[in-house]
């Protein structure tokens, strides 16, 4: 009896030892200490020894016993232990979890270069409303009531009387040529000013056209300006936003605004004038308009006559913009597309 006893006692504690399931270790105790274990037999048997056997057998057999249910319980302990570790092992050769932070949108961005550029030439940042009156708009910069430079740029009108008086209208504004005499009412020459700011046009959109964009104007005005300043300050500006060499040069064009009025190139930031698909192989690129300040704008500003000379010039943020970072499409900046902006 006592080998038995002592034979199983060394079974158990080996398989119990040797086990690494929390599963398993139950079938063992089932096993070997269950209701139908051999050992339980042995010891429901115990009350049928003769009284010298049950003092020998009895005390083994419960230690037996006992020993078999700390093992079990330690192992238990450990394989539970074992389990926890593994459940909170961490993976350091994990990429880590990042948050995610917002990006400028990339007209912000040529919006903010661009003034970082002016600024440092002395120039002052201004601004107008985008609900303008018509006069601001069309008549201040001489834009005749009935001349073909008022459709030229279909506006939105926010209200018009036939039969009131002239430039007395609302438009949503078509240009920023519009801050022009507001600032010039003012303020007095000599001075150097940029305006960007959002446009609107009532206009069909495809990937070149869209009714609401952003231009950008400056104006110059002093007593002796003339168009060699504006070929010098426009080829800085535009050699320093796109940080190589540009050229620029001026084609005769018509606005009302100017006299002589132009239209300006700059050479093509692609293969710096050699010729290639992005410029149609002329070495250059179409980027806005300009010209020397015609007198009738500065008699709606006040200024006496002959005075002053000054040049504009004014052009699309969207243009400027698709050019430095190749997007082909201006509706992608209104779209609200956030994989346009989240690679800048
Ligand atoms: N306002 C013009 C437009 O919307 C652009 C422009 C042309 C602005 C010539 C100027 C200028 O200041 O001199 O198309």
């Amino acid at each position: 009896m006592l080998d038995k006893i002592k034979k199983i006692k060394k079974q158990a504690l080996a398989e119990i030892l040797q086990t690494d399931s929390i599963a398993h270790l139950e079938e063992l105790r089932v096993a070997y200490l269950g209701k139908k274990s051999e050992f339980n037999l042995i010891l429901k048997g115990l009350k049928d020894l003769s009284a010298e056997n049950k003092k020998t057998v009895g005390p083994k057999a419960n230690q037996a016993k006992k020993e078999i249910q700390i093992t079990l319980e330690n192992k238990l302990s450990d394989l539970e232990d074992l389990q926890n570790v593994e459940k909170e092992w961490i993976d350091v050769t994990l990429p880590g979890k990042t948050n995610k932070i917002g990006h400028l949108h990339p007209l912000t961005i040529v919006q903010q270069d661009i003034e970082d550029i002016f600024t440092a030439m002395g120039f002052e940042i201004a601004d107008g409303p985008e609900v303008e009156s018509e006069f601001y708009n069309f008549d201040a910069v001489n834009v005749p009531e009935d001349h073909p430079g008022r459709d030229m740029q279909d506006t939105f009108w926010i209200s018009k009387e036939e039969g009131r008086e002239k430039g007395s209208g609302t438009v949503m504004r078509t240009q920023t040529s519009s801050v022009q005499v507001r600032y010039m009412e003012k303020h007095k020459p000599p001075f150097r000013i940029i305006v960007p700011g959002r446009v609107f046009r009532q206009e069909a959109t495809d990937a070149t056209h869209e009714h609401t964009f952003h231009q950008f104007e400056a104006l110059v005005v002093g007593k002796k300006v003339s168009v060699a300043n504006f070929l010098h300050i426009a080829e800085i500006f535009f050699s320093r936003f796109f940080n190589q060499k540009i050229n620029v040069r001026v084609r005769p064009s018509f606005f009302p605004f100017v006299e002589p009025g132009f239209e300006f190139d700059i050479s093509c930031t692609n293969c710096e004038g050699k010729g290639c698909s992005a410029c149609k192989n002329t070495g250059w690129l179409e980027v806005g308009g300009a010209g020397m300040v015609h007198q009738n704008v500065f008699k709606a500003a006040g200024y006496p006559k002959g005075e002053y000379q000054g040049f504009a010039w004014g052009f699309g943020l969207e243009r400027l913009a698709m050019m430095k970072y190749k997007i082909n499409d201006i509706r992608l900046f209104h779209s609200g597309d956030i994989r346009l902006t989240r690679q800048f």
